[in-house]
């Protein structure tokens, strides 16, 4: 029998919790994040997104429970996790004055890569980030999506294996915002585990293997993006019309135990099914039997921010 250990997760945490004076801005947070993850990290705003990241990050200290980057504890092994990751903060200054390969340069010394090695390194994360043609531009004179791929590519110089983006599409427009993305999925097929944090989780629905949402420190859904809607959504609705008598399709419907709500809108019947699980056959069958006919049935395509937003309504301080 093979004795191999399965490999550490790329992030784990358990009970991890924070407070800052009487606020709980993390209660109890298990998330797991897999090697290879683009990972989405949801939640509104004060919900403890930049909290649990800045802890993933060495940079503040748990108020209790554990947090471990590739098997490495954040507190006890903090040196051996700044290595390993790349954290870009929602803020940061940026050097205006500064060349783009200066700045690069410097951080490439902070890391203490040898400066005979310094200069490839700086030409490799330009061109990841597509801004080789920007290497001798002063940082001030960059658009706001150019300044957040410098970003991206100062995070990236010691070639770290798991790397922590606060929001950093937030505020850029949409074109700048799919060159970010694009430049994340490159990252994840070069065998980086990437989580990204957003208030918005339609931003994310097409980016991210799995999202985890949190709410109030809390966790409220890890999983698959498809996953989100099954779970946070009450109800499914459907969308009826008959060619036959309406009133008698209705009371047709409404004797199910499986249908919650039925309204009839200008002849089109909304029709309610209790939960997620139910099957959508049930209208059909129920009205067939009946002596129905049936001439449209379709699912309403909740869209996933309205489910996030009715998640996560009034919930923020
Ligand atoms: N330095 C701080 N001092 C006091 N409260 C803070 C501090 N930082 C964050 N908080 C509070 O902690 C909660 C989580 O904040 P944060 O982690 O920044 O959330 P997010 O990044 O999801 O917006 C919020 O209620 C916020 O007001
Ligand atoms: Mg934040």
């Amino acid at each position: 029998m093979s004795s191999e250990t399965p490999p550490p997760p790329a992030v784990e945490t358990a009970g991890l919790s924070r407070n800052y004076g009487d606020t709980l801005a993390l209660k109890h947070l298990d998330l797991t994040v897999n090697q290879g993850d683009l990972f989405g990290f949801i939640g509104s705003n004060g919900a403890g997104k930049t909290t649990t990241l800045r802890i993933l990050a060495t940079f503040l200290a748990p108020s209790g429970g554990t947090a471990k980057v590739l098997g490495h504890d954040v507190v006890r092994d903090a040196d051996a996790v700044r290595h390993i990751i790349g954290y870009m903060p929602d803020f940061f200054g940026v050097y205006k004055d500064m060349e783009v390969t200066e700045y690069l340069d410097f951080f490439g010394a902070c890391y203490k890569i040898p400066s005979a090695k310094r200069e490839q390194t700086v030409t490799d994360v330009l061109e990841l980030v597509g801004l080789s043609e920007k290497r001798g531009a002063l940082i001030g004179a960059l658009s706001r999506g150019m300044q957040q791929r410098l970003g991206l590519a100062r995070v990236l110089i010691h070639d770290p294996r798991v790397l922590l983006l606060d929001e950093p599409a937030s505020g850029l427009d949409p074109r700048a915002r799919i060159e970010v993305m694009a430049i994340l999925q490159e990252l994840q097929r070069m065998g980086k585990t990437i989580i990204i944090s957003s208030h918005i989780l339609s931003e994310l629905q097409t980016l991210c293997n799995r999202v985890a949402i949190i709410e109030k420190g809390q966790l409220i859904y890890s999983g698959p993006v498809q996953g989100v809607r099954d779970q946070l959504a009450t109800g499914r609705v459907m969308w009826v019309r008959v060619s036959t008598d309406i009133d008698q399709a209705v009371s047709l419907l409404k004797s199910h135990p499986q249908i919650t709500g039925v309204e009839n809108l200008d002849g089109r019947l909304k029709v309610t099914l209790a939960d997620h699980e139910s099957d959508h056959a049930i209208v059909a069958d129920v009205l067939v039997r009946g002596g129905g006919r049936l001439v449209e049935l379709r699912e309403d395509e909740l869209g996933l921010e309205e489910v996030f937003l009715r998640v996560t309504k009034g919930e923020t301080q």
